[in-house]
Protein backbone atom coordinates (compact mmCIF):
# COMPACT_ATOMS: atom_id res chain seq x y z
CA UNK A 1 0.00 0.00 0.00
CA UNK A 2 1.26 3.32 -0.89
CA UNK A 3 2.30 5.40 2.41
CA UNK A 4 0.37 8.73 1.38
CA UNK A 5 0.82 10.23 4.78
CA UNK A 6 4.90 9.44 4.58
CA UNK A 7 4.57 11.04 1.25
CA UNK A 8 2.92 14.31 2.55
CA UNK A 9 5.28 14.46 5.24
CA UNK A 10 8.82 14.33 3.05
CA UNK A 11 7.31 17.33 0.52
CA UNK A 12 6.87 13.50 -2.27
CA UNK A 13 4.58 14.78 -4.74
CA UNK A 14 2.08 11.78 -5.34
CA UNK A 15 0.80 10.82 -8.74
CA UNK A 16 -2.29 9.51 -9.88
CA UNK A 17 -3.69 8.86 -13.24
CA UNK A 18 -7.05 7.34 -13.70
CA UNK A 19 -7.40 4.09 -15.74
CA UNK A 20 -10.06 1.97 -16.79
CA UNK A 21 -9.20 -0.82 -18.79
CA UNK A 22 -6.77 -3.92 -19.29
CA UNK A 23 -4.63 -3.15 -21.94
CA UNK A 24 -3.94 0.86 -20.34
CA UNK A 25 -3.75 -0.62 -17.28
CA UNK A 26 -0.42 -2.82 -18.44
CA UNK A 27 1.64 0.40 -19.80
CA UNK A 28 0.67 2.29 -16.17
CA UNK A 29 2.17 -1.09 -14.64
CA UNK A 30 5.33 -0.43 -16.52
CA UNK A 31 5.02 3.80 -15.32
CA UNK A 32 6.09 5.76 -12.92
CA UNK A 33 2.71 6.81 -11.97
CA UNK A 34 2.04 6.03 -8.35
CA UNK A 35 -1.71 5.50 -8.05
CA UNK A 36 -4.27 4.50 -10.41
CA UNK A 37 -7.85 6.43 -9.59
CA UNK A 38 -10.64 3.93 -11.56
CA UNK A 39 -13.12 7.08 -11.77
CA UNK A 40 -16.26 7.15 -12.73
CA UNK A 41 -15.31 9.60 -15.21
CA UNK A 42 -15.39 6.07 -17.18
CA UNK A 43 -18.92 6.77 -17.45
CA UNK A 44 -17.69 9.86 -20.04
CA UNK A 45 -14.27 8.98 -21.05
CA UNK A 46 -15.18 4.74 -21.94
CA UNK A 47 -19.42 5.05 -22.20
CA UNK A 48 -19.33 8.50 -23.28
CA UNK A 49 -21.88 9.76 -21.61
CA UNK A 50 -22.09 13.51 -20.54
CA UNK A 51 -21.88 13.41 -16.77
CA UNK A 52 -20.81 10.99 -14.72
CA UNK A 53 -24.47 10.39 -13.03
CA UNK A 54 -24.87 7.26 -15.50
CA UNK A 55 -21.49 5.47 -13.38
CA UNK A 56 -23.42 2.69 -11.37
CA UNK A 57 -21.70 0.14 -9.63
CA UNK A 58 -21.86 -3.03 -12.05
CA UNK A 59 -19.79 -0.43 -14.57
CA UNK A 60 -17.46 0.65 -11.77
CA UNK A 61 -16.48 -3.39 -10.95
CA UNK A 62 -15.96 -4.47 -14.41
CA UNK A 63 -13.77 -1.51 -15.03
CA UNK A 64 -12.03 -2.02 -11.37
CA UNK A 65 -11.57 -5.66 -12.40
CA UNK A 66 -9.72 -4.87 -16.08
CA UNK A 67 -7.73 -2.87 -14.24
CA UNK A 68 -6.79 -5.22 -11.98
CA UNK A 69 -5.70 -8.06 -14.12
CA UNK A 70 -3.61 -5.31 -16.19
CA UNK A 71 -1.59 -4.46 -12.92
CA UNK A 72 0.57 -6.15 -10.23
CA UNK A 73 1.45 -3.50 -7.51
CA UNK A 74 -0.24 -0.79 -8.22
CA UNK A 75 -2.63 0.88 -5.49
CA UNK A 76 -6.13 1.39 -7.22
CA UNK A 77 -8.50 3.23 -6.04
CA UNK A 78 -12.57 2.57 -7.29
CA UNK A 79 -14.76 5.31 -7.44
CA UNK A 80 -18.18 4.78 -5.85
CA UNK A 81 -20.61 6.03 -8.10
CA UNK A 82 -23.84 8.84 -7.92
CA UNK A 83 -25.71 7.96 -4.87
CA UNK A 84 -24.45 4.49 -4.27
CA UNK A 85 -23.44 5.83 -0.97
CA UNK A 86 -26.06 7.76 0.06
CA UNK A 87 -28.59 5.00 0.36
CA UNK A 88 -28.75 2.73 3.50
CA UNK A 89 -25.66 1.95 5.10
CA UNK A 90 -26.29 -1.46 4.74
CA UNK A 91 -26.54 -1.04 1.05
CA UNK A 92 -23.65 1.25 1.24
CA UNK A 93 -22.13 -1.41 2.81
CA UNK A 94 -22.61 -4.05 -0.02
CA UNK A 95 -21.86 -1.64 -2.80
CA UNK A 96 -18.37 -1.32 -1.29
CA UNK A 97 -18.17 -5.00 -0.63
CA UNK A 98 -18.37 -5.21 -4.42
CA UNK A 99 -15.79 -2.12 -5.52
CA UNK A 100 -13.35 -3.46 -3.07
CA UNK A 101 -14.17 -7.17 -3.77
CA UNK A 102 -13.61 -5.97 -7.90
CA UNK A 103 -10.04 -4.94 -7.01
CA UNK A 104 -10.03 -1.64 -5.10
CA UNK A 105 -7.49 -1.34 -2.58
CA UNK A 106 -9.36 2.11 -1.82
CA UNK A 107 -12.59 3.63 -2.66
CA UNK A 108 -12.90 7.43 -3.69
CA UNK A 109 -16.39 9.13 -2.43
CA UNK A 110 -17.50 12.71 -3.27
CA UNK A 111 -18.83 15.37 -0.73
CA UNK A 112 -18.75 15.02 3.04
CA UNK A 113 -22.03 16.32 4.01
CA UNK A 114 -24.30 14.00 5.45
CA UNK A 115 -20.97 10.99 4.57
CA UNK A 116 -19.17 11.52 7.50
CA UNK A 117 -20.66 8.79 9.75
CA UNK A 118 -20.40 6.61 6.92
CA UNK A 119 -16.98 7.43 5.93
CA UNK A 120 -16.11 6.80 9.64
CA UNK A 121 -17.86 3.67 9.55
CA UNK A 122 -15.58 2.39 6.47
CA UNK A 123 -12.77 3.31 8.03
CA UNK A 124 -13.14 1.57 10.96
CA UNK A 125 -14.38 -1.52 8.90
CA UNK A 126 -10.64 -1.59 7.00
CA UNK A 127 -11.67 0.53 3.67
CA UNK A 128 -9.40 3.25 3.15
CA UNK A 129 -11.44 6.34 2.31
CA UNK A 130 -10.48 9.21 -0.29
CA UNK A 131 -12.58 12.32 -0.06
CA UNK A 132 -12.89 14.58 -3.24
CA UNK A 133 -13.90 18.64 -2.81
CA UNK A 134 -14.68 21.59 -4.92
CA UNK A 135 -16.40 20.63 -8.53
CA UNK A 136 -18.09 17.18 -7.78
CA UNK A 137 -18.93 15.87 -10.77
CA UNK A 138 -22.08 14.26 -9.61
CA UNK A 139 -23.45 17.31 -8.04
CA UNK A 140 -23.10 18.75 -11.56
CA UNK A 141 -26.68 19.35 -11.71
CA UNK A 142 -26.86 21.50 -8.16
CA UNK A 143 -23.47 23.34 -9.28
CA UNK A 144 -25.23 24.41 -12.39
CA UNK A 145 -22.28 23.30 -14.63
CA UNK A 146 -18.41 22.28 -14.23
CA UNK A 147 -17.07 25.67 -12.87
CA UNK A 148 -14.32 26.50 -10.61
CA UNK A 149 -15.69 25.93 -6.79
CA UNK A 150 -14.93 28.53 -4.06
CA UNK A 151 -13.94 31.87 -5.64
CA UNK A 152 -15.90 33.76 -3.11
CA UNK A 153 -15.20 33.90 0.78
CA UNK A 154 -17.99 32.00 2.03
CA UNK A 155 -17.63 29.05 -1.14
CA UNK A 156 -13.86 29.27 -0.04
CA UNK A 157 -14.74 28.90 3.75
CA UNK A 158 -17.17 26.24 3.28
CA UNK A 159 -14.62 23.90 1.30
CA UNK A 160 -11.78 24.42 4.32
CA UNK A 161 -14.35 23.71 6.52
CA UNK A 162 -15.39 19.95 4.64
CA UNK A 163 -11.36 19.54 4.27
CA UNK A 164 -11.53 19.52 7.72
CA UNK A 165 -14.46 16.95 8.21
CA UNK A 166 -12.95 14.76 5.61
CA UNK A 167 -10.13 14.51 7.39
CA UNK A 168 -11.98 14.27 11.09
CA UNK A 169 -14.13 11.48 9.51
CA UNK A 170 -10.94 9.57 8.54
CA UNK A 171 -10.31 9.53 5.04
CA UNK A 172 -6.29 8.76 4.15
CA UNK A 173 -6.04 11.68 1.28
CA UNK A 174 -8.80 14.02 -0.05
CA UNK A 175 -8.74 15.10 -3.94
CA UNK A 176 -9.41 18.92 -4.68
CA UNK A 177 -10.74 19.35 -8.01
CA UNK A 178 -11.41 23.14 -9.98
CA UNK A 179 -10.54 25.46 -6.87
CA UNK A 180 -8.38 28.61 -6.68
CA UNK A 181 -4.69 27.83 -6.04
CA UNK A 182 -4.30 29.89 -2.62
CA UNK A 183 -7.37 27.80 -1.50
CA UNK A 184 -6.26 24.53 -2.06
CA UNK A 185 -2.74 25.78 -0.79
CA UNK A 186 -4.04 27.06 2.37
CA UNK A 187 -6.72 23.48 2.69
CA UNK A 188 -2.87 21.30 1.78
CA UNK A 189 -0.97 23.57 4.69
CA UNK A 190 -3.82 23.21 7.37
CA UNK A 191 -4.46 18.96 6.57
CA UNK A 192 -2.51 16.20 7.75
CA UNK A 193 -3.46 13.89 4.84
CA UNK A 194 -2.47 14.47 1.77
CA UNK A 195 -4.74 16.49 -1.15
CA UNK A 196 -4.28 15.55 -4.67
CA UNK A 197 -5.13 18.33 -7.32
CA UNK A 198 -6.84 18.54 -10.51
CA UNK A 199 -7.03 21.75 -11.72
CA UNK A 200 -6.41 23.05 -8.26
CA UNK A 201 -3.23 24.40 -9.14
CA UNK A 202 0.75 23.32 -7.71
CA UNK A 203 0.76 23.40 -4.32
CA UNK A 204 -1.41 20.10 -3.23
CA UNK A 205 0.68 17.23 -2.43
CA UNK A 206 -0.02 15.36 -5.33
CA UNK A 207 -1.82 15.63 -9.11
CA UNK A 208 -4.22 13.39 -10.69
CA UNK A 209 -5.39 13.70 -14.51
CA UNK A 210 -7.59 11.95 -16.49
CA UNK A 211 -5.67 9.56 -18.72
CA UNK A 212 -7.32 10.72 -22.50
CA UNK A 213 -6.78 13.95 -21.34
CA UNK A 214 -3.49 13.78 -20.39
CA UNK A 215 -3.06 11.36 -23.80
CA UNK A 216 -4.57 14.20 -26.03
CA UNK A 217 -7.44 11.76 -27.02
CA UNK A 218 -10.10 14.35 -27.33
CA UNK A 219 -10.70 16.82 -29.75
CA UNK A 220 -12.89 19.06 -28.11
CA UNK A 221 -12.27 18.69 -24.57
CA UNK A 222 -8.94 21.09 -23.30
CA UNK A 223 -9.90 22.52 -20.02
CA UNK A 224 -7.16 25.02 -18.26
CA UNK A 225 -5.91 22.86 -16.12
CA UNK A 226 -5.12 19.80 -18.33
CA UNK A 227 -1.67 19.12 -20.15
CA UNK A 228 -1.86 16.84 -22.98
CA UNK A 229 1.53 14.77 -23.13
CA UNK A 230 0.82 13.36 -26.29
CA UNK A 231 -1.34 14.61 -29.30
CA UNK A 232 -2.84 11.08 -29.31
CA UNK A 233 -5.95 11.77 -31.44
CA UNK A 234 -3.82 12.60 -34.38
CA UNK A 235 -1.32 9.63 -33.50
CA UNK A 236 -3.96 7.32 -33.37
CA UNK A 237 -5.67 9.35 -37.22
CA UNK A 238 -2.77 8.97 -38.80
CA UNK A 239 -2.25 5.27 -37.75
CA UNK A 240 -5.72 4.47 -38.80
CA UNK A 241 -5.32 6.37 -42.18
CA UNK A 242 -2.29 4.48 -42.77
CA UNK A 243 -3.75 1.67 -42.47
CA UNK A 244 -7.17 2.07 -44.91
CA UNK A 245 -4.52 3.31 -47.42
CA UNK A 246 -2.13 0.17 -47.14
CA UNK A 247 -5.04 -1.97 -47.78
CA UNK A 248 -6.67 -0.08 -50.12
CA UNK A 249 -3.18 0.00 -52.63
CA UNK A 250 -2.54 -3.30 -51.88
CA UNK A 251 0.48 -2.81 -48.85
CA UNK A 252 -1.06 -4.68 -46.19
CA UNK A 253 -0.46 -7.21 -45.49
CA UNK A 254 3.09 -7.61 -46.60
CA UNK A 255 4.86 -10.67 -47.77
CA UNK A 256 5.96 -11.50 -43.77
CA UNK A 257 2.35 -10.74 -42.77
CA UNK A 258 1.09 -13.95 -44.63
CA UNK A 259 1.05 -17.41 -43.64
CA UNK A 260 2.54 -19.97 -45.63
CA UNK A 261 1.18 -23.27 -46.04
O1 LIG B 1 -13.72 10.24 -11.88
C1 LIG B 1 -12.64 10.83 -11.97
O2 LIG B 1 -11.90 10.71 -12.96
C2 LIG B 1 -12.24 11.71 -10.89
C3 LIG B 1 -11.03 12.55 -11.07
C4 LIG B 1 -11.34 13.69 -11.97
C5 LIG B 1 -10.46 13.01 -9.79
O3 LIG B 1 -12.90 11.75 -9.88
Amino acid sequence: MLDFKTRKDRSEKIVMLTCYDYTSARIVQDSEIDVILVGDSAAMVMHGHGTTIPADVDMMCRHIESVGRGTSDKFIIGDMPFLSFRQSLADTLRAVDRVMKAGAHAIKLEGIEGNEETIAHLVRSGVPVMGHLGLTPQAVNQLGGYRVQGRDEDAARIIQRDALAVEQAGCFSVVLECVPEQLAKTITDSLQIPTIGIGAGMHTDGQVLVMQDLLGLSADFKPKFVRRYLDGRQLWLDAFNNFAEDVRHGRFPAADERYGQ
